[in-house]
Parts: structure tokens; sequence; C-alpha cells
């Protein structure tokens, strides 16, 4: 218009040339009011209506000027308004004080071509007749005006619409499929709205769309085939809706798509493959659905405009396609939050670092790092299963928390890590500590030896330790013939399994089903990874389904590989002893030269440590820890076990593979001991007390004969307190470590486990655990046993009878020991296994009398789960843990379990 102007006075100028300033100001009058000035009086009047009704300021629409010529946001045309824009405008006080959708005089402007409001209040609802009166209309744009109500249908009949921008107010109701009529369409933002209903099938009419944006509304439904035919589309966002059902393959035809958001709906099923038709597709947002399966292998090298994709918290499984890493074009990937799983391309980087943002955290990727990195500014490898070093990819814009990776802070637990490689199959490296969790059979025996060792000699000369190497040694691998002796029934060996070895014969009545190789390859379905379950240091388990669909956990013992006969000695153990606390053998098979096969019965609920935590919700990592009553009850199941195994067996049974991943949980969380490969019968009384006369060196003596020969049921007893603390604290892998990785986290721990103190314990219970001041005093029991049970001097732990009498009674422990007036309680019956377990701790007040020996209840296998009538017993008075006698001449201060007792915390190491 001014450009218009301006041509018109240069013509002027030209022509009349020196004429005076009056002239040449008639002159532009003259012209501005032929050729600008609002011919249509009916338009005038209508302007000024609207002015008022709308409450709009003179510094916009003066009221005494032309509007064609000065009004802000007036287009005329032939003195006729065509297109009106009052976007951003503010209204008079007046004006604001009540505002309205109040545009009635619109109607008169039967040219106006374009209406632009956006961003002007506008409460109230879209009348009726704009697609009755505004004909001409080709732009209407009411962005953020807070519209409310419906779109009206008669929208529909506003044909020469080309631009529809309705987004960011409150509209309500469905989407009228009269739209679908405005073939001109090009742009339709209906975003940020609060419309209902489903996608209009008649928008596949929309043939000129470029855009197509109806996001953050609430429409549900599907996505129609249909809307393939929008060739034109460019821009497509539907994020933010309800929208269900699948990606349908004919959105692969919209060739000319460069933005594609699907992202925030219910969407399920795959990704179509067909999607490679985008071949204009640079932004790929699908994340936050409940698409699954794998990236169709095809697709992304495909795209090869392709540089922003967001796949996050779908349920997407298997790898990432390779190419994804090498795309230079690829500027951001977020993969985080799927089941996405596989290594790490080991690809050499020669390319330069891109800017680039990888973001694939929270899934199930492992292995190691590679120098892939590198190619990356921005990574985040947080919340999944990487191992091994960091290397030097550990610059600061990468993520790596939560992972399996050493040395680096804030990484998942041993338990967590190792369950998930061997569930796999997959070898774990253990934080660089091999050995840990799966201790390799020489290693972890010679280990144990040494620990046992240590606590029978606290420190006496290495003359003695040799002798006491090879005591331990001959009792643990003579090839059994004490209890062959003992002939608890040699039964006939069948005909289908090949004899055991020389030395060994067994009871096989006991020993469950005889399987067949075949029947074994059957229930594993040929020893299939899949129904691995961990390579154990005995043998390999797996899971299997039997004949008639009883599940069971299979264990083969390669005799090729190792030159282990640990399954004779463990099935001599089953042909012997039977127990509700020992994990049910179900058969076995020996037919086959180099492979023998235990046949177990499934546990439901796996071992403790996997059982302690359990991931209820991948999506935030829930994790739901056993409640207390649980923790305890499985407490009192492992010690009932092993309190039969070491006083009711005779010989007594030493498990010697105490942990949490030894402690079975069937259906009802009830114990069932398992890793019994390591277990070794104790010598004979007399054999026992033969030795102990043997090494009567002066420390011994003045332990009573609570020495060498308990060492070993002692060293169960010390692993037994560390799966307590275990319970207690909530950390995991606790039970799993070696002595010297638990030294220091112990030197940390004990120090809050005081009799005297209950608050103290609140600093190390697992915060998972919900417990009120009731529980408390339990929690705090049993981390006091568990002390005692860690007491660096084997022959300074309580009996495991007295273990399981004092997790079943734990308030007796607190409420009886802690109080000064405990020790100045005269004795009592009920106190005998306490006074056995604490017999020291309270010793210094000399009042603590004879303790009765009630008789030993023998509670039968698998009756016994209470064992209530196991008070003192005869053994008490031989093995010492329990010896009054010997108890009363000791230092309170050397079993006492208090923070003071800092050699003995040293010496854990030596243990
Ligand atoms: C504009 O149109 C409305 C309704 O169509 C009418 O009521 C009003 O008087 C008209 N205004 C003018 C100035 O003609
Ligand atoms: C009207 O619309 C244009 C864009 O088409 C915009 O740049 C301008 O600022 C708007 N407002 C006015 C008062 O012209
Ligand atoms: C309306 O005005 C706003 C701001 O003045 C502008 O950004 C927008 O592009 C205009 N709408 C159309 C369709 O031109
Ligand atoms: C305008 O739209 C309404 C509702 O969609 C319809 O009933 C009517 O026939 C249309 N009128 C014209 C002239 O197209
Ligand atoms: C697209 O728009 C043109 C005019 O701009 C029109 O002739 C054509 O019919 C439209 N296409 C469709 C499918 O409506
Ligand atoms: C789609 O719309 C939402 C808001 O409604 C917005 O946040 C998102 O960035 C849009 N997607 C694209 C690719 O522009
Ligand atoms: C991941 O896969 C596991 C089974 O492998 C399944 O239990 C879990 O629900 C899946 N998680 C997600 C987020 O899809
Ligand atoms: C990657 O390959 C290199 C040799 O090309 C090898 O040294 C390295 O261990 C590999 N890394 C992983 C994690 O496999």
């Amino acid at each position: 218009m001014i450009a218009k102007i301006s041509e018109t006075l240069l013509f002027v100028v030209v022509m009349v040339n020196q004429r005076t300033t009056a002239v040449l100001a008639i002159l532009f009058l003259l012209f501005h009011s032929t050729l600008e000035q609002l011919v249509s009086r009916t338009e005038r009047l209508s302007l000024i209506q609207l002015r008022s009704s709308l409450g709009l300021r003179s510094r916009e629409w003066p009221i005494k000027s032309d509007p064609c010529f000065l009004w802000a946001g007036i287009e005329c045309r032939n003195g006729r308004v065509i297109g009106i824009n009052i976007s951003g405008f503010k209204r008079t006080r007046i004006g604001s004080q009540n505002p309205q959708f109040a545009v009635d005089a619109l109607a008169n402007f039967t040219l106006l071509e374009s209406f632009n409001a956006s961003e002007f209040l506008l409460p109230g609802s879209i009348p009726d007749w704009f697609g009755l009166r505004l004909i001409s209309l080709q732009v209407l744009d009411l962005r953020s005006c807070s519209i409310i109500g419906a779109i009206p249908s008669s929208l529909g009949n506003l044909t020469n619409l080309t631009t529809l921008y309705l987004s960011d107010n409150i509209l309500t109701g469905i989407i009228p499929s009269s739209l679908g009529q405005l073939g001109r369409l090009s742009i339709l933002d209906l975003s940020q709205n609060s419309l209902t209903g489903s996608f209009p099938p008649s928008f596949a009419s929309l043939g000129n769309l470029t855009l197509l944006d109806m996001s953050s509304n609430y429409l549900s439904g599907t996505i129609p085939p249909a809307i393939g035919t929008l060739s034109k589309l460019q821009f497509l966002n539907l994020s933010n809706n309800s929208l269900s059902s699948s990606i349908p393959a004919q959105l692969g035809d919209l060739s000319s798509l460069v933005d594609l958001d699907l992202s925030l709906n219910s969407l399920s099923g795959s990704v179509p493959p067909d999607l490679r038709g985008l071949r204009n597709l640079q932004k790929m947002v699908i994340g936050n659905n409940l698409l699954v399966g794998s990236l169709p292998s095809n697709l992304f090298p495909a795209l090869t405009q392709l540089h922003f994709i967001v796949l996050s918290h779908n349920d997407f499984t298997g790898g990432l396609p390779v190419i994804l890493w090498s795309m230079s074009e690829l500027q951001f990937l977020d993969a985080s939050g799927n089941n996405f799983t596989g290594t790490l391309p080991n690809l050499s980087s020669n390319a330069n670092t891109t800017a680039a943002v990888f973001n694939l955290s929270q899934n199930m990727f492992y292995g190691g790092l590679t120098s892939i990195l590198r190619k990356f500014s921005f990574i985040d490898l947080s919340g999944n299963y990487f191992q091994g070093s960091v290397l030097d990819y550990g610059r600061s814009n990468v993520s790596f928390d939560r992972n399996c990776l050493q040395n680096v802070s804030n990484q998942r637990t041993v338990a967590e890590c190792s369950l998930f490689y061997v569930e796999r199959g997959l070898t774990f490296d253990n934080f660089g500590f091999p050995n840990a969790t799966q201790p390799s059979a020489p290693a972890g025996k010679s280990h144990r030896s040494l620990i046992i060792l240590a606590g029978v000699l606290g420190g006496l000369g290495f003359i003695a330790l040799l002798v006491v190497v090879l005591v331990i040694f001959v009792v643990c691998t003579r090839k059994r013939s004490v209890t062959n002796q003992r002939g608890t029934g040699v039964g006939p060996v069948p005909a289908s399994g090949t004899p055991p070895p020389p030395g060994v014969s067994l009871n096989f009545s006991r020993l469950g089903e005889v399987f067949t190789y075949q029947q074994i390859l059957q229930a594993t379905d040929n020893f299939n990874d899949v129904s691995l379950i961990k390579k154990g240091h005995s043998g390999d388990l797996f899971r299997g389904i039997l004949e008639g669909g009883i599940a069971v956990v299979i264990k083969r013992i390669d005799l090729r590989s190792t030159k282990n006969e640990a399954y004779m000695l463990e099935l001599d153990f089953f042909s012997k002893v039977s127990h509700a606390r020992l994990a049910p053998l179900l058969g076995h098979c020996l037919e086959s030269e180099n492979e023998k096969i235990l046949v177990y019965k499934y546990m439901p609920n796996g071992d403790l440590a996997s059982s302690l935590y359990r991931i209820t919700n991948l999506e935030d990592d829930n994790l739901q820890s056993l409640d207390w009553i649980t923790r305890l009850k499985i407490a009192i199941g492992a010690a009932e076990g092993l309190s039969y195994l070491h006083h009711e067996c005779t010989p007594p049974f030493v498990h010697r593979d105490v942990q949490a991943s030894s402690i079975l949980l069937d259906d009802k969380f009830e114990v069932r001991l398992g890793s019994l490969s390591d277990i070794c019968a104790q010598e004979g009384d007399t054999h026992q007390n033969m030795i102990t006369r043997l090494l009567r060196f002066p420390q011994t003596s003045e332990q009573g004969t609570s020495g060498s020969p308990t060492a070993t049921c002692a060293y169960d007893v010390y692993c037994f307190g560390k799966v307590l603390l275990e319970l207690v604290t909530g950390k995991l892998g606790i039970s799993a470590c070696s002595d010297a990785t638990m030294k220091d986290w112990l030197e940390g721990i004990l120090p809050y486990i005081s009799i005297y103190d209950k608050e103290l314990v609140t600093n190390i219970v697992d915060p998972s655990l919900i417990i009120d001041e009731d529980l408390l005093e339990e929690v705090w029991a049993m981390a006091i046993v568990a002390r005692s049970c860690l007491n660096p001097k084997p022959s300074r732990r309580p009996l495991m009878r007295y273990i399981l009498k004092a997790l079943e009674n734990p308030l007796k422990v607190v409420r009886e020991e802690h109080t000064s007036s405990a020790r100045l309680r005269t004795t009592s019956s009920r106190g005998s296994w306490n006074a056995a377990l604490f017999g020291s701790w309270r010793q210094s007040s000399s009042d603590v009398a004879a303790i009765p020996a009630g008789p030993t209840h023998k509670a039968e296998g698998a009756s016994s789960f209470k064992q209530s009538g196991t008070t003192g017993s005869q053994e008490s008075g031989q093995n010492g843990g329990g010896d009054h006698s010997s108890s009363t001449r000791r230092q309170s201060k050397e079993i006492y379990p208090e923070p003071s007792d800092e050699q003995d915390v040293e010496r854990q190491n030596e243990d």
C-alpha cells in the first residue's frame, strides 16, 4: 500500500514538476482517497462495530483515520477489506474487563480472505455462521484465543480455506467430518485442545494437506489406513492422544513426509517394514507407545534423510540396527526404556566425533564398552548391564549409572548383574573379582580350608597348621568309607545306572526316579541355552519340564571338563539323609559315561539372592523387597536346615556353601537348602576327641573342647551370619562375597550392632523394609545373632541349634540381654538356649547358674519344621559353644559383639 502511494507521488512529482507543497498535499489526499480509502460504508461501520465489541485501542485502530490506510492489520483491495489481523493486540482497559468472542460485525465482510486473531483473547465459541457468511475465507488463525466449545461443522462450507489454525484452545467435542470437504486445505492444526472421538476418515480427501497436527487431544481409536492418500503431507503430528491399535502400513505411502510424531499414544504391534517408503523422513518420533518386536532390519537403511529418532519407552526387543551407529546424518537417537538387548558394535571409529546424542539408557544392553562410543558427544548408557572397564570412554558427557561396570560408582549389585548374565548363559566378569559369586571348586575350597584353619589355629604354629590341613583334607575328601561302614542301607544298583565309582555304594531306593538320558534331553530341549539357569561350580543348572508337565531343575555334570566326583558325594548324602529343609532330589541319570545328571524339584521362588528384591515395574525400576516377616521366616528355615545337618545327622554334615544363592525358596517361601555338592561329613565323636587330644595346644584347651572339631560347622555358622546380615541390611551379594571383600564392609557395619542400643541398628537396616517398633526389635535381634555368628574366633560362634532358638524367639534375645536387670536375673529354664548363645555376654555377673541340659529332641526329617523341643543337649557339653563352665571363664569382651573389639574385626580377614 505504502509502495503504491509513493509510486503515485513520484509520478505526480515528475509530471507536475516544481509545484508548491500545498499542491502536493492536495494531490496526495486526492490520490489517497481515490485509491486507498475504504469505499464500503457497511464495512467501515462494521469495523467500528468490531472495534468497540472487541475493545480495541486507538493506538492500533485510530477512530478518525481511514482503516485501509492507517489501521494496523487491515488489508484492503479495491476499497474492500480482505484481511483482518488483530493478532497480539491488547484491549482497552474497559474492553479487557469483559472480553468476549463478540465478532458479529465480521459477518458483513463478504470478501474477507484472512482473519488472524491469534493470541487475542476470545473466550467463547466459534459462531456457527462463520461457515455460512465468511465464504471467501482462505486463512483462519485462532491460535491461543481461549476459545471453548465445539468446532462448528459449518466450517466445512469454507471450501476456499487453505490454512486453519485452531490450536491451543479449549475446544471440545469431536472433530466434524465436514472438515474433510476442505479440499484446498494445506495446513490443519487442531493441536492442544480437548477434542475427543476418532481420527475422521473423511480427512482422506484432504489431498492438498501438507501439515496435519492433531497432537495433544483426547483422540482415540485407530489411525485410518486411508491416511496413506495424503500424498502431499510433510508434517504429521498425532502425539499425545489415546490412539490405539497398530501403525498402519499405509503410512509408508506418505513419501513427502518429513516429520512424523506418533508418540505418547497406545499404539501397539510392531513397526511395519513398509515405513521404508518414507524416503524424505527426517524426524521419527514413536516413543511412549506399546510397540513391540524388533525393528525391521531393512527400515533404517531406506530412510536416508533420517536424523532424529525417538523410540523410547516402548517394549522393543532385539538389537539396535547396526546402521544407526554409522549413519553420519543421525543427530539424535533416543532408544531408552525398551527391552533392546545385545552388545555395542565393535567398530573402530575413525570418524570424527559428531554432535550426536545417543540415549540407550534403561535397556538390556550388555557386554563390554567399545570404541564406537568415541564417535558421539553425548551418550547415556545408564540402566543397562554393560560390564568390564570404562577405559577412556568415560568423558563427562557419558552416563554409566546402574550398569555392571568396574570401578564406576552407582552400579547394579553383584546379584542383579550375575543373575542377568547367568540367565542368558553369558559370562559375567563379576566387577573384575572372579569367583566371588560362583566360586570355582578348587579356589573356593582351598580358600575355605584357609578360613577354617585360621579359625582353628587362632595364630598357632605352622606345624600344627600342617597337621590340621592334613586332618581336614582327609575328613573332606575321603571316599566316604566311614559312612559306608555305617551303611544306612546299601541297596542294589539298578541295571540302568552305571556302577558308581569304587568305594561308594548307594541306596538307590532313596534317590528318586532313574531317568533315561533321552528323557533328560527332552526335558531340557537338548540342553538348550534358553533353559540354562546358571553355570554352577559343581555343574550347569537347567530348567526342564518332564513328561506330564512337572517343572524340574536339572544339574548336568560334565565329567570331561572337570574331574568332578562331587556328584557321588551328593548322591551319597541324599541316600542317607532326607529332610524337608533340603532341596528335594527327584531323580538322576547316570547312564552316560561323561555326563551325570541330577534332577531336583523346581523352586518357584528361586533362591534368596534373587528373591530379596524383585523388579516389579521395569519402567521405573521399582524393586519390591521381601517383607520382614518373610525374611525372618527364611532365616528360621535356613537355620532349621543347618541345625538338622549339624546336630541331627551322625556324623554331622557341614554344608560348606552357605550363602543366599544356596537358600532355595518354594512357592510359599519355605526354605530348601540347595547347593549340596560341597557337603562334607564330620568324623565321629571318638575321632574328633582324638584330634582334639592330638592338638591339645594351650589356646584350644582353654577354650574347652570347642576348638577344632566344630571348626567346620563353625564355618557354616560364620557364613550364615553373613546371610543374616544380608537379610537385615538388604545388601545383596554380601553372603557371596569373599571374606577379603567383606572386611571393609563389616568394619563399617558391625559398630552399628550393639546389644545396648537398639537405635543404632536403624543406620544399617534395609531402607526398603517397613518396620515398626516391635519389628525393629526383631531386626535388632537378628543383627545381634548375625554378629555373634561372625565372631572371628570359630570356637566362639554359637551352635546352629542355639541360633535357631534365638531366631525363633527374637524378642527374648534383646529383651533379656540388653538390660542390666537381665544380668541380675537368676537362671530359669527357658533361658537355656539363650544362655548358650550369649552365655559369655552375661557371664560378667556370676549369677548364671548351671544350665539344665534338657533332653535332646531329635526331630525326624520332614515332619520337623519346628523342633520346639530342642533346648540344651548333651552335645553342648562337648562342643562347648554353649558350654557353661567354659563360658563363665571367658572374658565378656572376647565374645561380646561390641564395636570395641577391633582386633577381631581385623582378624576377620584371616578367618
Ligand atoms: C452487519 O451484519 C449484521 C448481521 O448480519 C447486522 O446486524 C449489522 O447491522 C451489520 N452491520 C452493518 C454496519 O451493516
Ligand atoms: C499480522 O500477521 C503478520 C503475519 O502474517 C504478522 O507478522 C503481523 O505482525 C500481524 N499483526 C499485524 C498487526 O499486522
Ligand atoms: C497471525 O499472526 C501471527 C502473529 O502476528 C503470525 O505469527 C501468524 O503467522 C499469523 N497467521 C497467519 C496464518 O499468517
Ligand atoms: C454448510 O454446512 C452445513 C453443515 O455442514 C450444511 O448443512 C449446509 O448444507 C452447508 N451449506 C452450504 C451452502 O454448503
Ligand atoms: C488442491 O487444491 C487445488 C487448488 O488449489 C484444487 O484444484 C484441487 O482440487 C485440490 N485437490 C484436492 C484433492 O482437493
Ligand atoms: C508434536 O506436538 C507436540 C505438542 O502437541 C510437540 O511437543 C511435539 O514437538 C510435536 N512434534 C514434532 C515432531 O514437532
Ligand atoms: C522385558 O522383557 C522381559 C522378559 O524378557 C519382560 O518380563 C519385561 O516385561 C519386558 N519389559 C519391558 C519394559 O518390555
Ligand atoms: C573390540 O575389538 C578389539 C580388537 O579389534 C578387541 O581388542 C576388544 O576386546 C573388542 N571389544 C569388545 C568389547 O569386544
